[in-house]
């Protein structure tokens, strides 16, 4: 059987800048290409799992503009049922404007209709919530719908997952929910580095945070243990969305009931063939590619 795994999460049109640098500020620069990609965490990490073979319920909601109709039927191109999704009248569909370098990147995310994600439409989706394997989600919804909807995942003892990004000072009773938590190295610091936690937040989120920390790897955090997962060299074009390659992974390997180490291996891969190619959802791995990827680099 598939696993299912529902993401309650952001969709967002991507208005990709490629320039040899991020401009200073007030300096207007010669880009070298501009291209239109669809993305958002939510939306990619559902991707991300889609495209390894999970089956893939995405909940969010799109403007009644141009962009919302391009990003939901690409959700629906790659199998992801996308029923209920909603379009909120005059209002903009997520964008984020991003400029990619060689070097780095810089993003603006304007919300637009994630910010419309309320109460009603978490319980709505009750349901949902309740046949899923596994409940991944991010913070580019209003926080109040993702601590609702983790409640609600607990109530019917499905797998929660949550990427705290971008992030922001979180509930400790949120903290205390979820079954995973996937911060960057960034997002680790300011959930429970030096001046980031109590002494008791610190404790509980090492014991079931799994910090992705680029081409430095991936550590694990699990009853009490830490296990250092290294990364896979590869030329990195953009990095954008390599963490959401990772979750949407990791989500699809806990669903086939993989362990909770060879999970976090597995997605180390699918992120690192993630960021081979420009735009966040466009490298994603099938479950075909991530097997050729190991053989040829002898990694199986
Ligand atoms: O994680 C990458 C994503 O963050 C981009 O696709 C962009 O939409 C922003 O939400
Ligand atoms: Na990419």
């Amino acid at each position: 059987a598939k696993s299912k795994i529902t993401v309650i999460g952001s969709i967002n049109m991507d208005l990709v800048t490629s320039t040899s640098r991020i401009p200073k500020v007030g300096e207007t620069l010669l880009g070298d290409s501009f291209h239109t990609i669809p993305g958002g965490k939510g939306a990619n990490q559902a991707v991300a799992a889609a495209r390894l073979g999970a089956e893939v319920t995405m909940i969010g909601a799109v403007g009644d503009d141009s962009f919302g109709e391009t990003v939901v039927n690409n959700l629906t191109s790659h199998g992801i049922n996308t029923e209920d999704i909603i379009r909120i009248k005059d209002c903009s569909t997520g964008i984020a404007s991003i400029t990619v370098s060689d070097r780095d990147n810089s993003i603006i995310v304007v919300p637009g209709a994630n910010d419309h994600i309320t109460l009603d439409i978490i319980e709505q989706n009750e349901d949902k919530i309740k046949n899923s394997d596994i409940l991944l989600l991010q913070l580019e919804i209003p926080l109040e719908s993702v601590i609702r909807a983790v409640q609600l995942a607990k109530k019917h003892n499905t797998l929660t997952i949550l990427n705290p990004a971008p992030i922001r000072k979180l509930p400790m009773e949120l903290l205390e929910m979820v079954d995973y938590l996937t911060p960057n190295e960034h997002e680790q610091t300011l959930l429970f580095g030096s001046t980031g936690g109590t002494e008791k937040e610190v404790e509980m989120l090492k014991e079931k945070c799994i910090v992705t920390k680029g081409s430095k790897g991936v550590m694990l955090y699990h009853n009490g243990d830490c296990l250092e997962i290294p990364s896979i060299q590869v030329e990195a074009v953009d990095t954008t969305g390599a963490g959401d390659s990772f979750n949407g992974a990791l989500a699809f390997s806990l669903c086939a009931g993989t362990k909770i180490e060879d999970g976090c291996r597995f997605a180390n891969v699918v992120g690192a063939i993630s960021v081979t190619k420009l735009g966040a959802q466009t490298g994603m791995p099938s479950i075909k590619e991530v097997d050729e990827f190991l053989q040829a680099n002898k990694l199986n």
